[in-house]
């Protein structure tokens, strides 16, 4: 197994666009794919301002992002371009259906000693593992929105992933400059078992009119010192995305985890977050919250 060379991100939503832009920045070619062919339009703009925006405040010479923006290129599926591959990163929609699609075509099209990684938020990666015959070249790479400001990977290692793995998966993460913990596989890891339940505490007292929105974000900031609310913090992840996990750990981990009919509200009505405009705020064009905007709920 190789840390460096091409690598394959498989779905260009929030988190793709980000892994995307990591890795092209950290030298690799990357093939991007999205089976909607918007969102890749929308992941190859937003990787273009994220460089621009880089060189504009210095960080990044133009020559580098303009190298990097002409490492990325798109397709609908994982097509020959994959051949060469030496990661797949697979972060497409929680559902375990498609993970599973997508590491059989994986298999297919990578060479055989190319790491498989996925960036579930809280699926079991051993039970994503079990769609290929090769279980101990797929890992857990889970990233942090947004990409490029979170320092944080947490590896997961699935019961059937491999110390050559692990090792591979390490050498990716310091090559594009992040840290990282390694996790033996549990619902949620370390990370989003604590921020679903948080999130979803914080829909239930907004339903039940504990607070305003408002408040209950400044207390957990001013409080706690965290860097944003958890309802802010939702809208940045996606409801849509956060009801999935929180289903996934309600059926695993047990009650404390059942999602607030309030999620699956906003979720019905399309207020799936900021990436859609609407969450429990509201959003301009540029993503810029809408002062005074956002969910009534009583
Ligand atoms: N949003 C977060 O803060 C966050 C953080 C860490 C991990 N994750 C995880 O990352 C993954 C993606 O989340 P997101 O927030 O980017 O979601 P998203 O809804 O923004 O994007 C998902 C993308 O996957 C694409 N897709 C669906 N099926 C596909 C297929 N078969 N092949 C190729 N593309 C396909 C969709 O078209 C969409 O563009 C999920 O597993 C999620 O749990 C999300």
């Amino acid at each position: 197994m190789k840390a460096e060379g091409k690598v394959v991100v498989v779905g260009a939503g929030l988190m793709g666009t980000g892994i995307a832009h990591g890795f092209a920045v950290a030298g690799s070619p990357v093939l991007l794919v999205d089976t909607n062919e918007d969102q890749r339009r929308k992941a190859t703009g937003q990787i273009a301002k994220l460089l621009d925006d880089g060189v504009a405040r210095g960080k990044l010479e133009a020559a580098s992002a303009a190298s990097a923006k002409a490492r990325i290129t798109t397709a609908a599926a994982i097509d020959q371009q994959a051949a060469d591959a030496a990661l797949l990163v697979e972060t497409a929609t929680e559902d375990l259906a498609i993970k599973h699609s997508i590491l059989r075509a994986a298999a297919a099209a990578l060479p055989a000693d190319a790491l498989l990684a996925t960036n579930t938020s809280a699926l079991s990666v051993s039970e994503i593992a079990a769609a290929i015959d090769q279980p101990s070249r797929v890992i857990g790479m889970h990233f942090f929105n947004p990409v490029p400001k979170m320092k944080l990977v947490e590896i997961i290692k699935g019961l059937e992933t491999d110390a050559e793995s692990l090792a591979t998966a390490i050498e990716w993460v310091k090559r594009i400059g992040k840290d990282h913990i390694v996790v033996n596989e549990a619902p949620g890891f370390t990370t989003s078992r604590m921020s679903a339940l948080m999130g979803n505490q914080a829909m239930c007292m907004l339903a039940e009119g504990v607070a305003s929105a408002e408040d209950i974000d400044k207390a957990m900031r001013l409080a706690f010192n965290h860097p944003m609310g958890p309802l802010e913090l939702g809208d940045l992840t996606g409801w849509d995305t956060r009801l999935r996990v929180l289903q996934y750990l309600h059926t695993v981990l047990g009650e404390a985890f059942r999602p607030s009919p309030l999620i699956l509200k906003m979720v019905k009505a399309g207020r799936h977050g900021r990436k859609v405009g609407r969450g429990v705020y509201d959003y301009d064009e540029e993503g810029v919250r809408i002062p005074g905007s956002g969910l009534k709920v009583n």
